[in-house]
């Protein structure tokens, strides 16, 4: 079952990369508010950086290529996508271990601290059960004055799911001009398994109850969110 939901990523990594070339899942303009969040709240330290459900580290990379990074961790579900990563992080230089296996579990083997938790488009594969324990546990594993960039697609409050996805695969359809038609059958048929997004409300309380500050940031739409949570 667990192998199953990372097929689409594992097996067929070029339709992500489709995607971010496209920028259908804004990845660009994702991209330049972690830079910024990481300019304002790291400009001159040197970084522990995990990251949760990392795939193969492409965006991340990028930026951290112009950040002073002291470690990198990155976990996936996914040890064929993993390969990917090390070449990608091979690239730009910097001290780094990976992890194959469930990031809710794997993230309990740790045990350093962290600046910087980041997390992009994983945590809606989580039940939300599972979504809040793992937040909580980034929070115990990031250092005073740490941050988790988190980011994801979510749900509206009181959408129902089959809903929520029917719009999206609408979406995809309608706007995913080079997507062919096979590519948005797996896509559509991933989303239906294995995608459960949460909404930005709960994220909210959440990290609230959990002792994070939020900041807020400009927003990209109504689903695609990059939530920053900072412990104090
Ligand atoms: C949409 S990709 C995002 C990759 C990368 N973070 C990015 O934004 O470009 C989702 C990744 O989450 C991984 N994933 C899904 N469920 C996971 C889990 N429970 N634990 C760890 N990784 C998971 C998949 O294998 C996949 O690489």
């Amino acid at each position: 079952m667990r192998e199953n939901s990372v097929a689409l990523f594992s097996k067929n990594w070029s339709i992500y990369q489709k995607i971010i070339a496209h920028n259908y899942m804004f990845h660009r303009d994702l991209g330049s508010i972690t830079t910024s969040v990481w300019e304002n709240n790291f400009k001159n330290t040197s970084v522990n950086v995990l990251d949760l459900g990392c795939g193969d580290a492409y965006q991340l990379s990028t930026i951290m290529d112009r950040c002073q990074i002291n470690s990198y961790t990155g976990i996936d579900l996914s040890s064929a996508v993993l390969e990917y990563t090390k070449l990608n992080l091979a690239k730009i230089n910097i001290p780094f271990s990976l992890l194959a296996g469930p990031m809710e579990m794997e993230i309990d083997k740790l045990h350093n601290t962290y600046n910087v938790i980041y997390s992009s488009y994983a945590f809606h594969h989580l039940q939300d059960q599972e979504k809040l324990e793992l937040l909580k546990k980034c929070y115990a594993k990031l250092d005073a004055g740490g941050v988790v960039i988190l980011i994801d697609h979510f749900k509206q409050d009181g959408q129902d799911r089959d809903k929520y996805i029917d719009e999206y695969v609408h979406d995809i359809k309608t706007n995913w001009l080079h997507i062919t038609l096979e590519e948005n059958e797996l896509i559509e048929n991933h989303m239906r398994g294995y995608d459960f997004p949460t909404t930005a409300n709960q994220i909210n309380i959440w990290g609230k109850e959990i002792g994070f500050s939020l900041e807020s940031l400009p927003d990209i739409n109504h689903c695609h969110k990059l939530f920053l949570l900072k412990k104090f």
